[in-house]
């Protein structure tokens, strides 16, 4: 049997036309959720990114704020940016595109982001509330590969969900996310000494290392989730995933397509996100501190 395809493009369109009607709500109460997006620099990927982000608010009625800074700004200036933006009454959500140049400290930027304005989820505050089971903004992949795995009907509660891949923005918070949802979480990363040991016992399989081709069939248990959360472009130009999707296929019972599986949830969980703040202003949805995430409210 191959592996059912879960169409993370899909999905995605079909949360827009949601997130379409609850802009128009929000507009009619005299709110348009507007959305800052801060680039430093011209690496050719977040460039990408930022105008899929960018594309993403005018598709959904959001008002953007671009911020294309050239790459010697100064942290000061960045900071200063910040603050005006934590202050703008239109903005109510701030990104700021990583990875950020060397000159830049990347914590004191992100700790510079007001708590009720990060949408990425990255401010240790927002951090620490999925730490302890409960955030108003999880961080956008995770969140994104939270609701595709959703779509598969299956109940991760008990389940062995192994994490390959440890960075602070995918593959610790959704080891978190899915803890909080009473999975048995392995976490394996580049030191890892054998990967295998642990992928083959996964009935679910989160790849985020970043390593093109990384998982192949040999690698996952029969009928498992494999989640490719890797966006390699090789050079020929090609997009690939870090899961050998032809292998793969032929051992998983559910497989993301790269491209069209996580990446498009991603941006689309911004949006949620952003949407979240601005309803807060009104009253509207879920406060700092209290329940978590919850795919069938969206
Ligand atoms: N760089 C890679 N992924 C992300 C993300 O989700 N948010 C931000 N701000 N930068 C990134």
């Amino acid at each position: 049997m191959t592996a059912k395809i879960i169409d993370g493009k899909a999905l995605s369109l079909k949360l827009r036309v949601a997130f379409r009607a609850r802009v128009s709500k929000l507009i009619d109460q005299g709110i348009r959720p507007g959305l800052a997006v801060i680039l430093l620099g011209d690496n050719a990927a977040s460039r990408v990114y930022v105008r899929n982000k960018i594309n993403a608010c005018d598709d959904c009625g959001l008002k953007s704020f671009p911020h294309l800074l050239s790459p010697d700004t100064t942290q000061d200036q960045l900071l200063e940016l910040i603050e005006g933006l934590n202050e703008d009454e239109e903005v109510h959500g701030i990104l700021v595109q990583l990875p950020l140049p060397p000159h830049i400290d990347m914590r004191k930027i992100l700790e510079a982001i007001a708590v009720d304005k990060d949408v990425d989820g990255f401010h240790l505050y927002n951090v620490g509330s999925l730490v302890v089971g409960n955030s108003i903004f999880p961080p956008c992949t995770p969140y994104g590969v939270q609701l595709l795995l959703d779509t598969t009907g299956i109940d991760v509660a008990g389940k062995n969900v192994v994490v390959v891949g440890a960075s602070n923005i995918v593959g610790k918070p959704m080891a978190l996310m899915l803890l909080q949802k009473e999975a048995t979480v392995t976490v394996c990363h580049a030191k890892t000494r054998d990967l295998a040991q642990h992928t083959i016992l996964a009935d679910i399989l989160i790849v985020a290392a970043g390593v093109p081709g990384l998982i192949t069939g040999q690698l996952v248990k029969r009928d498992a989730i494999v989640i490719d959360v890797g966006i390699n472009k090789l050079p020929d130009g090609s997009i690939v995933g870090d899961v050998d999707f032809a292998s793969v296929k032929e051992r998983a019972s559910w497989l993301t397509p790269v491209p069209g599986g996580v990446g498009p949830m991603t941006v689309t969980m911004l949006i949620e996100n952003t949407l979240r703040s601005a309803e807060r202003r009104l009253g509207i949805g879920r406060g700092i501190g209290s329940e978590g995430w919850d795919a069938a409210s969206l």
